[in-house]
């Protein structure tokens, strides 16, 4: 048996295959376009290791889709790859719509036609699962409660809308053609081996360069934060038994406001790397121009999951955040490997 991941060699992707392997050991197939975002040195503890194939290739090139299910008789599709930056999402929307849309209409397709060459077992046995996020739900006010599967979708950002259509997608090749696909739709992650471009590796790397902290307006919004181990355990479980057709939300119990997270990141890093002159990193915290159509609010009720089929999260913010501290202090080549090149010019556009 095999399973093909989409996007492993992204943050969360490369979590969830060196989690695969170590808990499970089942062959993986790795298909990763290896964007700005894709980096190979995640996956560099599995060198010469024969349970992991890595693919360098777009969802979008069917042909190469469909042979790589048939080659390896593959049982299963878990599907990370996307474009997943929202600030992104707002300076240059047209990607985000030819690889989570487009993407995953071609790669559906090429799933589609190799499950109609399977054998009844096979074929009742198949899962499809579309790794999507709490975002196309929309925004919540402070009161109202988090986000079920049965909430309406409204999403806001661009990105949003694009992971939306996917997942409405997905429903349809359910629907009508009978895949049986899975969607889960999860909150922030957060975790080792994450791309500094999103707020909590950004902050971490910031405050050791000695740049600017950039919280967007008040920094009072509010993320339900899920540490990226607890996210592989969920998938891995809804793999295993959720239902095809149906929508799991996944989440972290862990609402926090920006400016407690990056002050939270600043006191940590006050005891593990004291600054030379003796001042705390938030001092250089610095508001900036909110972004255009920010959400305030995100939370999940994760219920469903945790009653059908009995995941609940293991880490606490407290515990994860200094984790994730620890594994930056720790990696720091790694960072300063990602953050050359193109990202750079990226930084440079976003925060002019
Ligand atoms: P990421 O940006 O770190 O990684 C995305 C990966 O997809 C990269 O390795 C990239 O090279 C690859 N990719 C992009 N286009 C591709 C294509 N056409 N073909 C093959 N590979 C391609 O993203 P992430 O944070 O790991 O997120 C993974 C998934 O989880 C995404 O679908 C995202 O929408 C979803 N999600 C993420 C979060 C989060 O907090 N990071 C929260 C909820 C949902
Ligand atoms: P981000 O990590 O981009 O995830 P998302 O937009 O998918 O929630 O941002 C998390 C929160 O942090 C979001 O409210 C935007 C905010 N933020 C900042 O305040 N400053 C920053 O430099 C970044 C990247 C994000």
């Amino acid at each position: 048996m095999t399973i093909l991941v989409t996007g492993g060699a992204g943050f969360i992707g490369s979590n969830f295959v060196l989690d695969w392997i170590r808990t499970n050991g089942e062959p993986v197939i790795n298909l990763d376009a290896l964007t700005y975002a894709g980096n190979l040195a995640n996956l560099a503890s599995l060198q010469g290791n024969n349970a992991h194939h890595f693919v360098r290739g777009s969802i979008a090139d069917g042909e190469t889709v469909g042979q790589l299910l048939r080659d390896n008789a593959v049982r299963a599709v878990v599907h990370f790859a996307a474009e997943s930056h929202v600030d992104r999402s707002i300076s240059g929307p047209a990607p985000f719509f030819e690889t989570n849309v487009m993407g995953t209409l071609h790669l559906l397709e090429a799933v589609k036609a190799y499950v109609g060459t399977l054998d009844a077992d096979s074929k009742a046995g198949f899962r499809f699962l579309h790794v999507s996020t709490d975002e196309v739900y929309g925004t919540l006010t402070k009161d109202e409660p988090p986000f079920a599967e049965t909430n309406p979708y409204k999403p806001n950002s661009p990105y949003a809308a694009s992971k939306a259509s996917s997942d409405h997608i997905v429903r349809a090749y359910h629907e009508t053609f009978g895949l049986n696909t899975i969607v889960t739709n999860c909150s922030n992650n957060y975790g080792p081996l994450q791309f500094p471009e999103k707020l909590i590796p950004l902050i971490i790397h910031n405050a050791l360069k000695g740049k600017d902290l950039p919280i967007y307006g008040d920094g009072l919004q509010v993320r339900d934060w899920l540490y990226v181990g607890d996210h592989c355990s969920a998938i891995r479980r809804v793999l295993e038994a959720g239902k095809p057709g149906e929508t799991y939300n996944i989440g972290g119990d862990n609402q926090k406001t920006n400016i407690e997270v990056v002050k939270r990141i600043c006191a940590l890093l006050d005891a593990k790397r004291p600054k030379a002159d003796g001042s705390s990193y938030t001092s250089q915290i610095t508001h900036v121009t909110d972004r255009p159509g920010h959400d305030r609010r995100y939370a999940i009720d994760a219920r469903k999951i945790e009653s059908e089929l009995g995941w609940t999260p293991e880490a606490d913010f407290d515990g994860g955040i200094e984790k994730t501290v620890d594994w930056y202090l720790n990696n720091e080549s790694w960072t300063a490997e990602v953050t050359s090149g193109a990202y750079r010019d990226w930084i440079a556009r976003q925060y002019a």
